[in-house]
């Protein structure tokens, strides 16, 4: 059922997490407007977004009409002000990197309707910090999405100290109409899902850097003996292993335990430029297409 509060959605940056976003929205019913600084990035969104929705079509999930109804709901933006003018929520999927992403909140703030809730799909910024740098902390708020968005159905959904209840409440209800289950936690570094995810996710690289087992030894032992869709190992390559630095970092400084020191092999892996599936390599090779095959096993110590 569409969502009667809100309809207008600006989703900031164009990104895999940003067009999987927007896809995600217009999906169910609602006009999104996409924004990115670059014509260029926001041309290669829409081609990714039709492809994830041919994706649906084969399967059966959706029909051509659907797909082609969702697209129609896509308008694109460079500009910051026309694609927010008129935003009941904005769903913020820019830089991770702390300075711009407090400029943009900045901006939005002075830009957007009074009214309209800023979201922030951060996997590790602090929502308090990103709240305090508008006049309308109450109604700032996290909300997680997964990789792949359209597939992923947890919507981790972030408190900041000064969220207000009716902010929450009202991004609860867009993430079930959104066909996703929300989850409600408190903002601390990694918030609930990566301070969970992380430090298996380092143990694995860990296990690899000590010797203790290969990378396919590794990502088979969590496929077939836990359960798990993807091995760390293949997930860290496919979340991006900058992303992951990233993260370690912020639960290293912010909750001050060793036990969230990044593994050395991720901190060389990434000064190497080895990013994972974005960069072409990472634990896997992913130069023939999306065929990974194995590299890393010259990181063994
Ligand atoms: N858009 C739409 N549909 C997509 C899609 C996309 N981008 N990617 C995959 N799909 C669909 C496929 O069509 C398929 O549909 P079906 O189930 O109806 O057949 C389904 O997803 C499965 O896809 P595939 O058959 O191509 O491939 P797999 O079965 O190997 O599944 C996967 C792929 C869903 C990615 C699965 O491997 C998986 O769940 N991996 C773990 C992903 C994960 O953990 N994500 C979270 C990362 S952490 C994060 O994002 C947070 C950040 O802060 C770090």
């Amino acid at each position: 059922m569409m969502n009667q509060t809100m309809k207008k959605i600006t989703i900031i940056g164009s990104g895999t997490m940003g067009n999987g976003i927007a896809h995600l929205f217009a999906q169910n019913g609602f006009q999104v407007n996409l924004m990115d600084i670059s014509e260029d990035a926001l041309s290669r969104a829409l081609k990714t977004i039709e492809g994830n929705l041919d994706r649906q079509v084969k399967k059966e999930i959706i029909s051509q009409q659907d797909k082609a109804d969702t697209l129609s709901r896509i308008q694109t933006h460079t500009d910051l002000k026309q694609a927010v003018s008129q935003a009941e929520l904005v769903v913020e999927a820019a830089s991770e990197h702390i300075p711009i992403k407090l400029k943009i909140f900045q901006d939005l703030d002075s830009l957007c309707p009074s009214g309209c809730i800023l979201a922030s799909n951060t996997s590790s910024i602090s929502i308090t910090k990103i709240a305090a740098a508008t006049k309308r902390p109450k109604q700032v708020i996290g909300m997680h999405f997964f990789n792949p968005v359209p597939v992923m159905k947890l919507v981790e959904i972030i408190n900041g100290y000064a969220t207000s209840a009716e902010t929450t409440q009202k991004i609860t209800q867009t993430a079930q109409t959104l066909g996703k289950v929300p989850t409600v936690v408190n903002d601390y570094p990694g918030f609930a899902a990566n301070r969970i995810l992380m430090p298996m996710l380092n143990e694995a690289f860990y296990t690899l850097y000590e010797g203790v087992a290969g990378v396919s030894e590794i990502d088979t032992v969590m496929k077939l003996g836990m359960g798990h869709p993807m091995g760390p190992l293949q997930l860290a390559d496919f979340v991006g292993l900058d992303i992951c630095l990233d993260i370690l970092k912020v639960m290293h400084q912010g909750l001050g335990n060793p036990k969230y020191a990044p593994c050395p092999l991720l901190i060389n892996m990434v000064e190497a430029g080895h990013l994972g599936i974005k960069s072409g390599i990472g634990f896997y090779d992913y130069a023939a297409g999306n065929k990974a095959s194995i590299v890393a096993e010259r990181f063994r110590q």
